[in-house]
């Protein structure tokens, strides 16, 4: 099922034009600005995945009573292709989001997609919409992999039919600021409990996340930080990334995984370039009490958030609680800056690939 022939093409009766699409790329934020291409794959019980297509990109016609509107049956993947120097385009560890996504689906009792079948869907989305990739510094073509519960139906249950789509999107830096973010805590909201679906990227997380990052909004903080939702007191992870921790001895730490966390991609690349550094990692938990009290004796000198949208982002302030504390000088520090450095250059091609985490599509 690997072949390209797999995915039937539509040709696109009026692509936007070149200079419109420049216009665009020009400053194209975060995910405002979208390719002329979608994939779509269905899959039905008894049947499988068929009826793979790129074609133009298009809005969907549902059934009011398509299964995912009503009980949220959905996953989702974020990827990035880059751009090379040489003009090229590479994917930064895709295979790592096939696999989760696979994950994700198990855990919403969904079809899992063949692994191989993800991985050419963003291979054959990138290639016939390469002119989107922006060249610019800190810019990527996003790829947004989906699948939701396309059965009509209004019995609680795991669905029979599934669709499977891709969009892209070029983006450029996620965050405004993104020099040092301001991150309120969230209070009265968790993000997942033991044996529920954090460690899965499905939509249901993000939509119960968005009363804690509505109130960050109103408090003037960019994001939401997440604690656990047992003992209220350990730090899991912001609403749309992975968190770490430098201290002075120059050691880092991010919160342990075990359900509640999303498995972030960038989280294990950092915690594997910094060893290669000689670095100390920690996984291990850390409470909000510990952060505040690492701040104010200078035990902790650097806070950051990552992920495919927000690459490395330093955190500056953080509210909430009653709290209020600045981490450095609200910027981005040394050692932050460093890890940046090597992850990124490894994702635009100018620096060696040892893990062979880039695969070159053209
Ligand atoms: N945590 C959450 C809740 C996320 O949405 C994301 C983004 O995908 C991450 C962490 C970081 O994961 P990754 O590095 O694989 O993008
Ligand atoms: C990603 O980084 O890919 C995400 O899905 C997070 C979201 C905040 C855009």
């Amino acid at each position: 099922m690997s072949a390209p022939s797999f995915f039937a093409r539509e040709e696109h009766p009026a692509l936007v034009p070149a200079s419109e699409r420049g216009a665009l790329l020009a400053n194209p934020g975060f995910g405002k600005v979208f390719t002329d291409h979608m994939v779509t794959i269905r899959y039905t019980e008894g049947q499988g995945w068929h009826d793979a297509k790129i074609t133009p990109r298009a809005p969907l016609v549902l059934d009011p009573a398509t299964a995912v509107l009503h009980y949220a049956q959905e996953i989702f993947e974020g990827l990035k292709a880059y751009r090379l120097p040489d003009g090229g385009a590479a994917l930064f560890r895709a295979d790592a989001n096939a696999r989760r996504f696979r994950e994700s689906a198990r855990r919403m009792a969904m079809a899992e997609l063949p692994e191989e079948l993800f991985l050419q869907s963003c291979r054959e989305l990138v290639a016939v919409d390469r002119e989107w990739i922006p060249e610019a510094e800190g810019g990527a073509l996003y790829l947004r992999p989906f699948m939701f519960a396309s059965e009509v139906f209004l019995g609680v249950k795991p669905a029979s039919e599934y669709l499977y789509m891709v969009i892209a999107s070029s983006v450029g830096a996620y965050f405004k600021t993104p020099t040092g973010v301001s991150i309120w805590i969230s209070e009265d909201y968790t993000r997942a409990a033991p044996g529920g679906t954090g460690a899965a990227k499905c939509g249901g997380n993000y939509a119960s996340s968005l009363v804690a990052q509505q109130e960050a909004i109103r408090e003037g903080c960019d994001q939401v930080v997440f604690l656990d939702a047992v003992e209220r007191k350990w730090v899991e992870e912001l609403g749309g990334m992975n968190v770490f921790f430098v201290f002075e001895d120059g050691s880092i730490q991010t919160p342990p995984l075990g359900g509640t966390i999303l498995p972030g991609i960038t989280r294990e690349s950092i915690m594997l370039l910094a060893r290669e550094e000689g670095l100390t990692v920690r996984e291990e938990p850390y409470s909000i009490d510990q952060w505040e009290a690492d701040v104010a004796s200078g035990r902790l000198r650097e806070a950051f958030a990552c992920g495919t949208a927000a690459v490395v982002t330093p955190i500056g302030r953080v509210r909430g609680c009653n709290r209020d504390f600045r981490i450095g000088n609200g910027g981005i520090g040394v050692a932050t800056d460093r890890i940046k450095a090597r992850l990124v250059d490894i994702q635009r091609g100018v620096a060696p690939d040892p893990h062979g985490w880039m695969e070159r599509l053209f």
